[in-house]
């Protein structure tokens, strides 16, 4: 039987998809409600109201038997403008989300940008402006300063890779480009920015652990010729390795900056910034994981990604040429995939876990995991068997791959509670607790809370 004694069971949610109140006490524009009311697609206006609802929301995470939430602060809300004047309205708001947790006993674990850019720096070029590191850096240093006698775990970035992807090499997320020379400069700008962030932590002499949050997703081969496994390590590198190496060992792949330095300038990556990256590696790794990458070499053509932007907010789907390194197999026959064609593979849990235990050597927290589905929640009590069982599978995978010696810390559900989803909108739903968007923000416990209470209180026995 395993010591389950300090392990962070939790769930987690992202400030921009929950709270709502968005252009309440002073909180400033951020680059999703520019996008998003600009389109006139569904928005995180009101989301799931978190900024009026989160002592009912936290008092049902310790009722639930969850030990921590992991929740991001929203950058526009802290900091109202370039000159970095501080909002002391949205400092104030966090501080009784930090104390409520505590009132609770839960351990807060909080995420320092969960993609809410401020709009009056995405105008200045987002990511694309080496200033907006420093600025991010800054930021950090006022949430470290303002919080650290409540909050011991924190993270940089939540998922560089897919905002960086969806953003600027999709186009689906804004700032909407399609171009791979500069999704390299802002994939850069991230992992610099992040590393300023550590430096920053490491110079204060906070107590605690800083990490940063990864889209992980295994990269599997359709077989193993060699020519499948060069595609597999493009993959890799595109997928995982240009997050994790950079984070954990402060090294970018030499293979993958040697492929993009051959097609483009790359000059701006400085040696001086280098070195900061290098010296400023995480304490932990978050890794987020709903699914692996299965992949076959290049055939013909130029590798095509398609995104099928199938929830409200989003209309057909986006493509996007770059260079063909690897084609990624959309559909194995073998498997079962959700209702938003997600394959389910817990089994990727425990390779990747192992994975990255062994390249890394670092403690791991499973930061996000969980399953989008269609829920009618007017019923009393949403019946969510499919949740239990995704549950289930990938902690019983993640137990396997602790018992083969991968440190792994804790275990977040995504999400809390019903939230906005980005471009899929309210009607992708992931929550423990139903959200009824049309009523009042009812929240009800759903089939999958209270499975996960008692699978936490009985120190997962009944698994
Ligand atoms: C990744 C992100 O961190 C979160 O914001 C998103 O909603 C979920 N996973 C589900 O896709």
């Amino acid at each position: 039987m395993m010591d389950l004694k300090n392990f962070l069971w939790g769930s987690a949610t992202a400030s921009y998809q929950c709270e709502g109140a968005w252009d309440l006490d002073e909180r400033v524009e951020s680059m999703w409600d520019h996008y998003l009311h600009e389109e006139g697609l569904e928005n995180g206006d009101i989301a799931s109201d978190h900024y009026h609802h989160f002592e009912e929301d936290i008092r049902m995470m310790k009722e639930g038997g969850q030990r921590a939430y992991r929740f991001s602060l929203s950058w526009p809300r802290i900091i109202k403008n370039k000159q970095g004047e501080i909002n002391e309205k949205g400092l104030a708001f966090y501080h009784k989300i930090l104390d409520c947790c505590h009132e609770n006993g839960i351990e807060p674990f909080v995420t320092i940008y969960h993609w809410d850019l401020p709009q009056y720096w995405e105008e200045t070029g987002g990511w694309l402006n080496e200033e907006v590191c420093t600025a991010f850096a800054q930021y950090a240093k006022v949430c470290f300063q303002n919080f650290h006698t409540k909050i011991r775990k924190w993270v940089t970035f939540n998922e560089p890779k897919w905002f960086v992807c969806s953003g600027y090499l999709i186009g689906n997320y804004p700032p909407c480009i399609q171009d791979v020379s500069k999704t390299i400069k802002a994939a850069y700008h991230v992992m610099y920015a992040s590393a300023l962030g550590i430096k920053e932590f490491r110079e204060g002499g906070y107590e605690g652990e800083i990490g940063i949050v990864h889209s992980f997703t295994p990269v599997n081969g359709v077989d193993d010729r060699i020519e499948t496994k060069i595609a597999m390590r493009y993959a890799d590198n595109y997928c995982n390795n240009w997050i994790l190496d950079t984070a954990a060992k402060g090294e970018i792949p030499i293979d993958l900056l040697s492929e993009l330095s051959k097609q483009y300038d790359i000059s701006y990556m400085k040696p001086e910034q280098l070195k900061i990256i290098k010296e400023n590696t995480v304490d932990f790794l978050g890794l987020n994981y709903y699914s692996r990458t299965l992949v076959k070499p290049y055939t013909s053509g130029e590798t095509t990604f398609v995104v099928n932007n199938s929830g409200k907010a989003g209309k057909g789907s986006s493509k996007v040429i770059v260079k063909h390194w690897f084609e990624q197999v959309m559909h194995d026959p073998n498997s079962t995939y959700t209702e938003w064609d997600t394959e389910i593979y817990p089994k990727g849990l425990k390779d990747g876990l192992l994975e990255v235990h062994q390249k890394y050597g670092l403690p791991i927290y499973i930061t996000e995991n969980g399953i989008g589905m269609y829920e009618d929640v007017t019923v009393p009590q949403v019946d969510d068997e499919y949740r239990i069982s995704f549950m289930r599978d990938h902690i019983k995978a993640m137990f396997e791959a602790m018992e083969q010696g991968a440190n792994i810390k804790g275990y977040f559900a995504w999400s809390s509670f019903d939230l906005y989803s980005w471009k899929n909108g309210c009607e992708k739903r992931y929550g423990l607790v139903a959200v009824d968007f049309d009523h009042d923000r009812i929240r009800k416990p759903k089939k999958s809370y209270t499975w996960y209470r008692d699978m936490i209180n009985s120190n997962a026995e009944n698994l």
